[in-house]
């Protein structure tokens, strides 16, 4: 059997991608197992600045795998700590993940895509919650992510009435943040990270937590947290070395100290 999530190194860049296009990438255990060894090897590999995590030309993923969950019990879910247990590696990943979108990103696949840091979109990517249609609701944060990113208008109609949302209005409604025509988008997304990875390490996984502390608190702590940031980048010798080129005209070598 092919494995459901390969991974390969471009620079400073890991690739995940899943790898189910029989069910198109529907999300098993051995998926969010995959793609949660693949992010703690990642993370753990200091060569590695930030990660991209795709499907393929037909859907990133088209949801939980339904065949596979329709039987769960709920002291099954409970005891398992079902989504939890895998899912959340990559909410918890502390290097930027970049979800690159083609085609379906349906339920647990939109959800997927929402806990990566940015999401790229080509043209052809088509998002939506379509859980009710089920029986069940969005189960790994698809009623609290979605509207965070596009509001509550646009998140109840999408989980309310299953429909589905094209590129072009994901991008207008804040959940995407650029479309490409679907045979550049892991060029430019690879280009994108490679731009990331250049930057100090350290730095960009302040920035990281940072923006991602404005949807955990209140705006006086989120804005004293990143003066907190801001004030400790200066024992860095990035940050030296960054002033330092600016100032001496000439590209910075960042040594992610
Ligand atoms: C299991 C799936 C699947 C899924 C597609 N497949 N989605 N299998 N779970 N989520 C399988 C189909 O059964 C089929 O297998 C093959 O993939 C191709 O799918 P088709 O339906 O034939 O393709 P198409 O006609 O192009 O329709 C595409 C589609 C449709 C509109 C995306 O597949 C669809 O509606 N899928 C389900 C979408 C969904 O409800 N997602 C939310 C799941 S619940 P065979 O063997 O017949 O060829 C969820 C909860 C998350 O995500 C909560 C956290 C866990």
């Amino acid at each position: 059997m092919a494995d459901v999530v390969l991974t390969e190194v471009h620079g400073k860049v890991g690739l995940i991608t899943i790898n189910r296009p029989e069910a198109l990438n529907a999300l098993n255990n051995d998926v969010m197992d995959g793609i949660a060894k693949a992010i703690e090897g990642f993370e753990a590999d200091d060569a590695i600045a930030c990660m991209v995590l795709t499907g393929n030309e037909k859907a990133f993923a088209a949801g939980a795998d339904i065949a596979y969950m329709k039987d769960f019990s709920y002291v099954q879910n409970y005891k398992s700590n079902f989504i939890t247990r895998n899912w959340e590696s990559i909410r918890s990943a502390r290097k930027p993940v970049i979800a690159a979108v083609s085609g379906f990103a349906l339920g647990g696949g939109c959800e997927v895509a929402m806990m990566c840091d940015i999401i790229y979109a080509s043209d052809t990517a088509k998002f939506g919650q379509p859980e009710i249609k089920l029986g069940i609701l969005p189960g790994a944060g698809g009623t609290q992510r979605l509207p965070r990113a596009v509001g509550k208008a646009k998140a109840m109609d999408l989980c309310l009435t299953a429909r589905m949302m094209d590129a072009q209005e994901a991008e207008r409604a804040g959940l995407v943040s650029r479309v490409f025509p679907a045979d550049q988008l892991m060029a430019e997304t690879l280009k994108a990270a490679a731009t990331m990875a250049e930057f100090s390490l350290p730095v960009l996984m302040m920035v990281k937590e940072s923006v991602n502390q404005s949807f955990e608190s209140s705006l006086s702590q989120g804005v004293n947290f990143e003066r907190r940031l801001f004030h400790s980048v200066f024992a860095l010798e990035d940050q030296k070395e960054g002033m330092a080129a600016f100032v001496e005209k000439r590209k910075p070598a960042f040594k992610n100290q």
